[in-house]
């Protein structure tokens, strides 16, 4: 493409740059297309639109491509751990092992919550979802940890940033421990982050929980397949969000608002929903058939992706790593029978190959979850936890973006023009 793009409005025309990434599209950049034309551009969804510069995360959703500053997602679910994709996404380089070691002892020391949280948790009716628990305690941190919300202060976004990613493990094992009617456990310095996060889940007094290393480490390994993915909807909305100059608990709080919808984090509950309904393989072509039918609502939850339209590559390791954890647990649920004969005829069926449907993460890693325990109440609030240094990253790399703007989107006008008031009596 060349280094500009000319646009005509009423007859006139006007030239934009053109600006290239390091790989991918270029963007042509309209910032001044107001000023200069008087009209906005319209993309309800932003499907045509870069709403800012990132050097964190890539993804060609065509080739099923996804790095993390540069690294590819297979290669970090194989070879790294939660620890040093969070180092990775946060600081921008692999850590040296002094580096990692130290990261990790300092998220380690903020795992603990102020002790009134466990009251604040106490608020909730048992059967509250873990969701609504997590947005109103993670919203709630705030109010807890006054020393780091001053966002001008570097150093004071990195604390909380820490805080955010030590405490999720801790507040979304509280918010299950919390449903079950069990006691809150406390976290033990140690464990692994995700050995910690599945004792303070499964362990109860009477029976100390013992941490399978297969269990571990497909958990570690959801958490990196969850851990950031560009700008989705609840990472814009953290970044709106941030834009203000909110507080970094009450932006990630809005992320944990917006990630809990069906089309986004709330999939992977909602998938596993789906297949308990199904129930047994013979009732599949029923619900193929009302997933392709116009006038039902119905959709293959786990499958299709605004972005990958060849297949979702965090979803390839998922399928392997579930397979390794039925196998290891020796699970025989029924739902997963139906899950592969799910994915064997969808993967097969021309409506989704011609629409370009795969299976998503989220289909797989519902069945991951369950086999290793948690309720699928749960799955979304997981996908918070490892999405949350995601959101943190993204955060920090907007604060620090002398570019950065509040964000303030403008509209489509299509009510009423200018009318009078009418009094009530006159209607
Ligand atoms: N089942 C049946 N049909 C589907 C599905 C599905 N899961 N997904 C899309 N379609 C059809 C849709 O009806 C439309 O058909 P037509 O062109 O005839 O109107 C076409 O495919 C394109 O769909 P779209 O809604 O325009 O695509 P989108 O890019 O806006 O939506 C999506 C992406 C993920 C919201 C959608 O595929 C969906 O609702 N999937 C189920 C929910 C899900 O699994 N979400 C998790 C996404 S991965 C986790 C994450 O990153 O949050």
């Amino acid at each position: 493409m060349s280094d500009s793009a000319k646009l005509s409005v009423a007859g006139k025309d006007h030239e934009y740059p053109v600006l290239p990434g390091s790989v991918g599209p270029e963007v042509i950049d309209i910032r001044k297309l107001y000023a200069q034309t008087g009209t906005f551009t319209y993309d309800p969804g932003f499907t045509s639109t870069a709403s800012c510069e990132s050097g964190l995360t890539y993804i060609d959703g065509d080739q099923g491509i996804l790095l993390h500053r540069g690294y590819p997602i297979s290669q970090l679910a194989e070879k790294s751990s939660f620890m040093e994709v969070s180092y990775l996404l946060l600081n921008g380089e692999l850590p040296t092992q002094d580096e990692l070691d130290t990261f990790t002892r300092t998220i380690t020391r903020h795992t603990m919550l102020h002790e009134q949280l466990a009251t604040f948790y106490r608020g909730f009716r048992r059967d509250a979802h873990p969701m609504a628990i997590m947005c109103g305690v993670i919203g709630a941190l705030s109010a807890f940890y006054h020393d780091s919300t001053d966002i001008s202060d570097p150093q004071q976004r990195m604390i909380a940033s820490h805080r955010l990613i030590a405490k999720m493990p801790t507040i979304a094992a509280m918010a299950y421990k919390y449903s079950a009617g069990q006691p809150f456990v406390y976290p033990r310095n140690d464990l692994s982050y995700t050995a910690n996060f599945l004792r303070m889940t499964f362990s109860v007094p009477a029976e100390e929980y013992e941490i399978d290393p297969v269990v571990e480490q497909a958990m570690d390994r959801i958490f990196i397949l969850h851990a950031d993915h560009e700008q989705n909807a609840s990472t814009s909305t953290v970044r709106l969000a941030g834009s203000s100059g909110a507080n970094p608990f009450a932006c990630i709080a809005a992320g944990i608002a917006c990630l809990w919808g069906p089309a986004h984090g709330g999939a992977n509950e909602a998938a596993l929903n789906m297949l308990h309904e199904i129930g047994t393989p013979d009732r599949i072509p029923e619900y193929i058939a009302r997933a392709k039918d116009k006038d039902d609502p119905f959709r293959l939850m786990g499958f299709g992706h605004r972005v990958y339209k060849n297949y979702d590559p965090r979803a390839k390791v998922m399928q392997k790593t579930a397979a390794e954890v039925l196998k290891k647990l020796g699970v025989t649920d029924p739902v997963f029978d139906v899950a592969r004969e799910l994915e064997h005829i969808a993967l097969n069926d021309e409506y989704f190959i011609e629409k370009k449907l795969y299976p998503n993460v989220d289909f797989y890693s519902g069945v991951v979850l369950s086999a290793i325990g948690f309720p699928t109440s749960m799955f979304t609030a997981l996908f918070a936890l490892a999405r949350t240094v995601g959101w943190v990253a993204q955060w920090n790399e907007m604060i620090s973006d002398p570019a950065q703007k509040i964000g303030r989107p403008r509209q489509l006008y299509t009510g009423p023009t200018q009318r009078d008031y009418v009094p009530v009596a006159k209607r």
